[in-house]
């Protein structure tokens, strides 16, 4: 279990201690400020269920919204059991549903203030708390005219909630506020050490989540709004936006001498040159071998040094790694040197484990993963291959993304490989879908190779053609090909011999 040391907390959210470059200021309080439905039940049950989970940092939940039971409801369909944690002693949901703003001096009233912090006190003692929550402010205040009083007591809630010596998180919505009356949000902003803002916005179909630290007194941290989701297994930040500028500026800068790479043998029968910043896509059908030209040319990046990313949406790399080796390319020996890399459904125990599987129902997080790998290599030069945006339209579908997400999250890759200077692989069952979203598909890439199969006196040939290809010169006439063990994709009547002797 990781230990939090030195004067942070981390909160243990999915790359959120990287957008505060350390966690949370400890001992001291947060308030979490947003709109109804950005986040902020999700990230203070988040931050807690992660401190004793991660930490052993011992909570308590104060829920003015939200009755214990809801919460742990909400936390269930989160994949977290917070009730086993109240058994185990970890955790105290205190049910503040019915207190109102009193003079915190007054510890007379049940429902007033004085007693629960009074309460709150007792409970940090009895289980040995490290994190408090309070959800949601708003539940303390009636809207009040007298600022003064209001800022007294705000600023007492807060002291002696930083004499428990935990780490708290207050939350609060953003509230429309009559003329003349006073807007309590800023007298809290402006007494707490940090602030973080949740927005969400329509785009699309699906919602664009967006996170900012508005200050953090005394601590650096990464500035403006930066990329957040929301899955059944919680909260994911993406503090992506500065250096991926950076690293687009620094290859905008670079003088690039070698405008064209070397092409594939197979690829080189149909077009003199890819430049490089290439989209290509792959379009054919059940049997074409598809996966396989697309990962041929990807393995062709590696033996000139390029990284490649590969992003198998429905095979495990275990057996492309094994098809790979029948077709002659080792990638183990280029996992090894660090320039090979897979995003799938099924490798076990990699940094990203615990979002990388709802990269696939969900194109936002695949979109970031990938734009993270970008900036976590800085490759020199690269590829990436996505075998099938077939796999993934039908997996989004059935979930509550569009193929219009689809699209909009390939277009933002399309515009990176240009922009870095990479090649795009990308497969796709063109039999699979209707003709004007293959259009719109076919419309974003630079270059689209058909395969298609025809059966000739009851034996399949494959025939491949580029049927577009932009700012380079291509052979648009039908090409046979073969796929050869040993050997890989060949093209031409000589290599389909070979591989019918093969067989
Ligand atoms: N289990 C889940 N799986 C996927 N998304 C979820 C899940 N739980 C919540 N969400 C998403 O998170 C959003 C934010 O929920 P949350 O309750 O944290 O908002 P909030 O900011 O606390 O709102 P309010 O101010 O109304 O209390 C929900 O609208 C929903 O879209
Ligand atoms: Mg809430």
């Amino acid at each position: 279990m990781a230990e939090n040391t030195g004067d942070r907390t981390k909160t243990g959210i999915y790359g959120f201690d990287d957008l505060t470059l350390g966690g949370l200021p400890k001992n001291r309080c947060t308030l979490l400020r947003g709109n109804t439905g950005t986040g902020k039940t999700v990230f203070s049950i988040e931050y807690i269920y992660r401190g004793i989970s991660l930490f052993n940092e011992n909570g308590i939940y104060i829920s003015f919204e939200e009755s214990p039971e809801q919460i742990k409801k909400h936390a269930r369909n989160l994949g977290w059991d917070l009730q086993k944690l109240e058994n185990e002693g970890k955790l105290k949901i205190i049910d503040a549903r019915s207190v109102w703003i009193t003079s915190i001096e007054d510890e007379s009233t049940e429902s007033g203030l004085g007693h629960l912090l009074n309460r709150i006190k007792k409970e940090v003692k009895e289980i040995n708390a490290k994190r408090i929550v309070i959800d949601t402010m708003y539940g303390l205040f009636v809207e009040s005219k007298f600022v003064i009083l209001i800022r007294r007591e705000l600023h007492k809630i807060l002291n002696s909630l930083s004499g428990m010596d935990c780490t708290s998180i207050l939350t609060m919505g953003n509230i429309d506020h009559a003329p003349g009356i006073i807007d309590y949000t800023q007298v809290l902003e402006a007494l707490v050490d940090c602030v973080i803002i949740l927005e969400e916005k329509k785009k699309g179909v699906y919602p664009e989540r967006k996170i900012k630290i508005l200050k953090m007194r005394g601590y650096e941290h990464v500035a403006g709004f930066q990329p957040m989701v929301i899955t059944p297994g919680g909260l994911s930040v993406f503090p992506l936006i500065p250096r991926l500028t950076k690293l687009i500026e620094k290859r905008n800068l670079k003088k690039d001498t070698s405008v064209y790479i070397d092409s594939p043998a197979f690829i080189s029968c149909l077009t003199k040159k890819i430049p490089r910043g290439c989209n290509i896509l792959i379009a054919g059908g059940v049997g074409t071998n598809s996966g396989n030209i697309a990962r041929q040319i990807l393995s062709d990046g590696l033996t000139r040094n390029e990284s490649c990313l590969l992003i198998n949406t429905h095979e495990s790399s275990y057996f492309v790694e094994k098809f790979m080796k029948n077709f002659g390319v080792d990638f183990q020996k280029y996992i090894k040197n660090n320039k090979m890399f897979f995003f799938d459904d099924y490798v076990k125990n990699q940094t990203d484990d615990r979002i990388i599987k709802h990269a696939f129902s969900n194109p936002l997080i695949l979109s970031y993963l990938m734009d993270k790998w970008l900036i976590d290599n800085e490759p020199e030069n690269f590829r990436w291959c996505i075998n099938s945006i077939t796999t993934l339209l039908a997996m989004n579908d059935h979930i509550k993304y569009s193929s219009v997400d689809i699209q909009r999250f390939l277009y933002d890759k399309v515009r990176k490989i240009r922009s870095l200077r990479g090649i795009g692989i990308y497969t796709i069952n063109k039999d699979a879908h209707p003709p004007n979203l293959i259009n719109m598909i076919e419309n974003m890439m630079d270059m689209v190779i058909e395969l298609k199969l025809i059966e000739e006196k009851s034996v399949q040939h494959s025939y491949m053609r580029v049927c577009k290809a932009r700012g380079v010169e291509a052979n648009t006439s039908w090409h046979q090909y073969a796929v050869v063990g040993g050997q890989g994709v060949i093209m031409a009547n000589d290599a389909y011999s070979a591989f019918k002797n093969s067989c």
